[in-house]
C-alpha cells in the first residue's frame, strides 16, 4: 500500500539498498589489469575497493524513498494504463541518469481483469435462496478511505473464469494432491461442490486444476491465520508483517508461464495464437477471500470433523463438508472477470561494459503489482533505480565502467505468471543463452529487517558469501554484538541446517522473473531480499 511508505517501510529502506549492493558485488568483476592501465579512465586508477566504497557510500535512502513513493502512488496492474505509466517513468528516469541505451519492449498478451462495475462475490444462501451473508468486494482500507484510489481493482484472482455457480462447500486443507486423495478416501464427493482451500503450500493454479479435474464448480482460496497471522488478530499489519483479516490471497491461477496464447514463442504482434479454449487457464470460477470471510463459511460447515492436522488458526472446529449444518444452505460464487488482449511492456536499460560489452550481468524486477505494490515489487525497483543512479554517477565522475555490460530490466505482467520476462527470453533466447553471465532478481527487496535471505544457483554461493562480508551491518545492535557485516547477522540468525557455521543459502525456485532464465536457459540466477524472523512463511 502506498501508505506503507510512511509507516512500516520507512525504517527499512536501508535494507533495500543493501540487498541490491550485495547482489551486485557478487558478480561484478573489476578488471584490475585494465584499471591499472587506466587508459580510458578520466582518473589514473580506480581499484575494486574504491568502486565498492563509492557505491556503498553513494546509495542514498532518501532517493530510494522518493523512487518508492512515486512507484506506489497508483495501482499498476499488468497491461493497464498504470503499468504503462510506470514503464515510461522507469525508462525516462534511466535516460536521465545517463544509461547508454534504454528500450521499451512491448508484447501483445492475454491478461485477466475483474469487472469495474460488478464485483466478484461469495454469498451464503439459505434454503429459500435468500442471502444470509456476502463476502467483501475489496480488502478493508487500513488508512483513511480518502487515501484509496477509486481505481483500486475489486478482489480477484488472475485468469479465474467468469461464472455464477451455486453448491455445497468442501474444505480441502491446502488443496494438495494428498488432500484431495484424503477427501476421496473419506468419502467426501468434491464433484459439484465449491472447494474452500487454504493458500500456502500448493500453487494456486495446481489447486485450481485439481479442483476442476474432480468436477468442482468453483474454488475459494484464503490465507489461514495459523500460516499468516500466528500471533493473533492484534499482531497483524500495520503492527507487524502478518496478514490482517480482510487480506485476500491475490495471484494468478494460470498453470504455464508467459502469455497463455503463445506458449514457447514470443508474443509479438504477428505471432500465431492458439484459441483461448486451448490455453492453460482455469475453466472454473475462483475467488480469494480474507480469513474473516472464510470464518463465516467454515463456522457453518457440516459433515465430518476435519482431522487434527487440517485444523487451522480460526477459533472454530473445521469440518470437511460437503454442505452446511443447515442442510439446505448453499454457497453462491459469482465471478465477473474477463480475459482480454492487451499490451505489456518490459524496460531494458544498458550500461555498456568496457572489456566484454557482449557479456551481460542482468539485474531486474517486475513493474506490475496487484494493487499499489509497495513491498512487491516496488521496494526492489526503488533500490535498483538508486543503484543504477550511483553507477552512472560513478561513471560521470571517474569514467569507470564495469568489465561486462550491466543490463537493468523492468518486467511487465509478472504477477500474471512471469509474462514479460518469459516472452523476452523466448524472443532472445539464442543471444541470451550465450551472453548472460548471471541474472540478479530483486522482486521484494524488503519484507523485514531481520536478515538477508537468498535463493541462488549453487554456482553463485561463494560469490554471495564473499560479497555479503563486505557490506557493513546497518543494524546498530548487531554491530554492538560484534556482528559488523550483513554476512555476520545472516550466519547468526539463519544458519545453514547442515553446516551451521555458514549462512543458509536456499536453492533457486520458480517464484519470480528469474524462472525462465534459470530453468530454460541455464543462466545462474539469484533472488535476494531482507526478510523477517518468521520462518514458516519464509
Ligand atoms: C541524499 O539525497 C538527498 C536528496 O537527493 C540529498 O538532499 C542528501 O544530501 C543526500 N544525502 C547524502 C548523504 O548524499
Ligand atoms: C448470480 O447468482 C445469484 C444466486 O442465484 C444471484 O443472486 C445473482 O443475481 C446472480 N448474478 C448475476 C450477475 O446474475
Ligand atoms: C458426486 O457428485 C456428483 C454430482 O453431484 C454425482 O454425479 C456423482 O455421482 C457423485 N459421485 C459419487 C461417487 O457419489
Ligand atoms: C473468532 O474469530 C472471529 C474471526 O476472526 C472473530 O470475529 C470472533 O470474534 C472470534 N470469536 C471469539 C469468541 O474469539
Ligand atoms: C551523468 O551525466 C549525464 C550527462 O551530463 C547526465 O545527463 C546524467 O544525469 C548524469 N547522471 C548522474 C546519475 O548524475
Ligand atoms: C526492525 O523492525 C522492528 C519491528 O518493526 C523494529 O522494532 C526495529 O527497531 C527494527 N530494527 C532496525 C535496526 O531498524
Ligand atoms: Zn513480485
Amino acid at each position: 500500500m502506498a501508505s506503507d511508505v510512511r509507516c512500516g517501510l520507512s525504517s527499512l529502506l536501508w535494507g533495500a539498498g543493501l540487498v541490491i549492493l550485495v547482489m551486485v558485488f557478487a558478480v561484478i568483476e573489476v578488471p584490475s589489469d585494465v584499471s591499472r592501465r587506466g587508459l580510458q579512465l578520466r582518473r589514473d586508477w580506480i581499484s575494486l575497493t574504491e568502486v565498492e566504497g563509492y557505491v556503498i557510500n553513494g546509495v542514498n535512502a532518501t532517493n530510494i524513498r522518493a523512487f518508492l513513493r512515486h512507484l506506489t502512488l497508483h495501482p499498476h496492474l499488468g497491461g493497464t494504463e498504470g503499468e504503462w505509466q510506470t514503464a515510461h517513468w522507469v525508462a525516462d528516469t534511466w535516460r536521465q541518469q545517463g544509461m547508454d541505451e534504454v528500450h521499451l519492449v512491448p508484447y501483445e498478451v492475454l491478461l485477466s481483469y475483474p469487472s469495474t462495475s460488478m464485483p466478484n462475490k461469495v454469498r451464503l444462501l439459505d434454503g429459500s435462496a435468500r442471502e444470509v451473508w456476502a463476502s467483501a468486494i475489496k480488502q478493508k482500507p487500513l488508512y483513511a478511505p480518502e487515501e484509496f484510489d477509486p481505481d483500486l481493482p475489486f478482489t480477484f484472482n488472475g485468469y479465474a473464469a467468469a461464472g455464477n455457480v451455486t453448491g455445497p462447500v468442501v474444505y480441502a486443507h491446502y488443496g494438495g494432491s494428498k488432500d484431495f486423495a484424503f477427501l476421496a478416501e473419506a468419502g467426501v464427493n468434491v464433484s459439484g461442490s465449491i472447494v474452500l482451500a487454504r493458500y500456502g503450500k500448493a500453487f494456486r493454479a495446481n489447486i485450481a486444476k485439481m479442483a476442476e479435474d474432480q468436477g468442482a464448480r468453483g474454488l475459494l482460496l484464503f490465507s489461514d491465520p495459523s500460516d499468516y497471522a500466528p500471533e493473533g488478530p492484534d499482531f497483524v499489519y500495520p503492527h507487524s508483517y502478518f496478514m490482517p483479516p480482510s487480506a485476500a490471497p491475490f495471484g494468478t491461477t494460470k498453470l504455464v508461464d508467459g502469455d497463455p496464447l503463445t506458449p514457447f514463442y514470443p508474443a509479438v504482434e504477428s505471432a500465431f495464437r492458439i484459441p483461448e479454449e486451448e490455453a492453460a487457464i482455469p475453466k472454473i470460477p475462483i475467488q480469494p477471500i480474507g480469513y474473516n470471510d472464510a470464518y463465516q463459511l467454515l463456522r457453518e460447515l457440516g459433515g465430518a470433523k476435519a482431522p487434527q492436522r487440517w485444523q487451522g488458526g480460526l477459533n472454530i472446529t473445521y469440518h470437511l463438508g460437503p454442505g452446511f449444518r443447515e442442510s439446505d444452505w448453499t454457497v453462491n460464487l459469482e465471478v465477473n472477470n474477463r480475459n482480454t488482449m492487451t499490451t505489456t511492456y518490459n524496460v531494458i536499460g544498458v550500461l555498456q561494459g568496457r572489456e566484454e560489452p557482449d557479456r551481460y550481468v542482468m539485474l531486474g524486477n517486475h513493474l506490475d503489482a496487484w494493487l499499489f505494490g509497495s513491498l512487491d515489487p516496488s521496494s526492489g525497483t526503488a533500490a535498483m533505480m538508486e543503484l543504477s543512479r550511483v553507477f552512472l554517477q560513478l561513471y560521470n565522475e571517474t569514467g569507470w565502467r564495469p568489465r561486462r555490460s550491466l543490463v537493468f530490466c523492468g518486467w511487465g505482467a509478472e504477477e500474471y505468471g512471469l509474462v514479460g520476462s518469459t516472452e523476452w527470453v523466448e524472443q532472445f533466447s539464442t543471444q541470451l543463452s550465450n551472453r548472460v553471465v548471471a541474472y540478479l532478481n530483486v522482486d521484494m527487496a524488503i519484507e523485514g529487517n531481520y536478515t538477508l535471505r537468498t535463493k541462488a544457483a549453487p554456482l553463485l554461493t561463494e560469490a554471495i558469501y564473499e560479497s555479503s562480508k563486505k557490506i557493513p551491518n546497518p543494524d546498530p545492535e548487531e554491530v554492538l554484538a560484534g556482528r559488523t557485516t550483513v554476512y555476520d547477522t545472516w550466519a547468526h540468525r539463519r544458519p545453514d541446517p547442515h553446516e551451521p557455521h555458514l549462512p543458509r543459502m536456499q536453492s533457486i525456485g520458480s517464484g519470480s522473473d528469474y524462472k525462465t532464465l534459470q530453468h530454460n536457459l541455464g543462466v545462474p540466477c539469484l533472488d535476494f531480499r531482507y526478510t523477517h524472523d518468521n520462518v514458516c512463511t519464509a
